[in-house]
């Protein structure tokens, strides 16, 4: 009886100050969280935190013990690296080497050791600026047979003519195998398809063996619209062959030729693939853009349609049927062997089968 008074008086002196100590608890907690040194359900610290934790030890020196993170001079050599890499500027939106109109040579005499010799800087067909970062980088793409001679005067010029322009560039020759009837557009599906194994370029350029470009404002880069750069060439007096001719040299970005399923891999012979592309290209609801005439000028090299490559006659047939083929014949289509990849210093040498005509011809 004599014990209960005391243990309930006790009792409720107690249970006062425990009320008032988990008052003070609640209200310190409550602060802590306002003031955001607590979170309310992390009190345990997580694995990025225990990492975040030891780096900043490693910072201060304290983790030096072997199995750390990081050794404090390891982070020292890392960060002088660092610095010695310093990612390079952006190149200019106008390059200051170009230099406009220049005069062509075409010295029968030319090596090729001669046009290596100029070009130290490129190294298996592939160049970039030494000091600033590329606008784009850029895929020459060249069908080729039997043209050597057309090939090193082209070489000759373009490697200088694409450094000016201050590009990231590779040169891919697309060399057809065999004796079959010469097939341009399937050699070019190729080219795009194998440069992409090597890297992802932004722009391609589809680049006759003959056609030398005079004039270095001529940009080799893509735009917003496929674009083709032969305005005129000495063999036509410099004015556009055709209205809508689409021949020679154009510049269509990965997406852009993605988009059109490439050129088709049908036309066998020479003429009608050119403008099958640019069929493709307005049924894409894209459109062609060129530079000014006084620019987009070149020098067609003299030579004799090639055994091999004569007129195809069923271009115009071909033609007609552009809406309906364009999606089953192109890239998605196109079948091929390559038999080697060489890699000269100033070039890549892709060399493929690529069949023949179908027999029907
Ligand atoms: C164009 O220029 C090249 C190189 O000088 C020359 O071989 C060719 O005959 C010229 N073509 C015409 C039609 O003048
Ligand atoms: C490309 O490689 C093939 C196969 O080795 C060779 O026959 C051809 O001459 C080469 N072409 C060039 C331009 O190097």
């Amino acid at each position: 009886m004599g014990l209960c008074p005391t243990v309930y008086r006790f009792t409720r002196k107690t249970k006062c100050l425990l009320l008032l100590a988990l008052c003070l608890c609640v209200l310190a907690w409550v602060a802590a969280f306002i003031s955001g040194t607590v979170k309310p359900f992390e009190l345990v610290p997580t694995q990025v935190q225990k990492w975040e934790r030891m780096g900043s030890e490693v910072e201060a020196g304290l983790n030096t013990e072997p199995g750390g993170l990081y050794t404090p001079t390891e982070l020292l050599q890392t960060k002088e690296k660092e610095e010695e890499e310093l990612p390079k500027a952006p190149c200019p939106k106008k390059s200051p080497l170009l230099r406009g109109p220049l005069p062509l040579s075409f010295e029968p005499a030319l090596t090729l050791g001669r046009v290596e010799g100029e070009n130290g800087a490129v190294s298996g067909g592939q160049y970039q600026p030494a000091d600033c970062v590329a606008q784009q980088s850029v895929a020459v793409l060249i069908p080729h047979r039997n043209r050597e001679k057309h090939l090193l005067y082209l070489l000759h010029h373009l490697h200088p003519f694409l450094q000016r322009q201050q590009l990231h560039y590779a040169i891919y020759i697309i060399h057809q195998a065999g004796e079959e009837t010469f097939n341009r557009a399937k050699l070019l599906n190729i080219g795009y398809l194998e440069a992409l194994k090597d890297y992802s370029w932004d722009c391609f350029i589809f680049h006759d063996v003959d056609l030398v470009p005079e004039n270095d404002h001529n940009l080799y880069t893509c735009d917003q619209q496929p674009k083709h750069l032969v305005v005129g060439r000495n063999s036509t007096g410099y004015k556009l062959r055709y209205k809508g001719y689409f021949g020679g040299v154009t510049a269509l970005s990965r997406q852009q030729f993605l988009k059109v399923n490439g050129f088709p891999n049908s036309y066998w012979g020479w003429g009608g693939e050119d403008d099958d592309l640019r069929k493709r290209v307005e049924l894409q609801r894209m459109s062609v853009v060129r530079p000014p005439a006084a620019i987009g000028r070149y020098t067609m090299v003299f030579h004799q349609r090639d055994n091999g490559n004569e007129v195809n006659k069923d271009r115009m047939r071909l033609l007609s049927k552009t809406s309906d083929m364009w999606k089953k014949d192109g890239l998605n289509s196109c079948t091929y062997q390559t038999l080697s990849v060489e890699r000269p210093p100033l070039y890549i040498n892709v060399t493929v089968n690529i069949g023949k005509p179908p027999s029907t011809h």
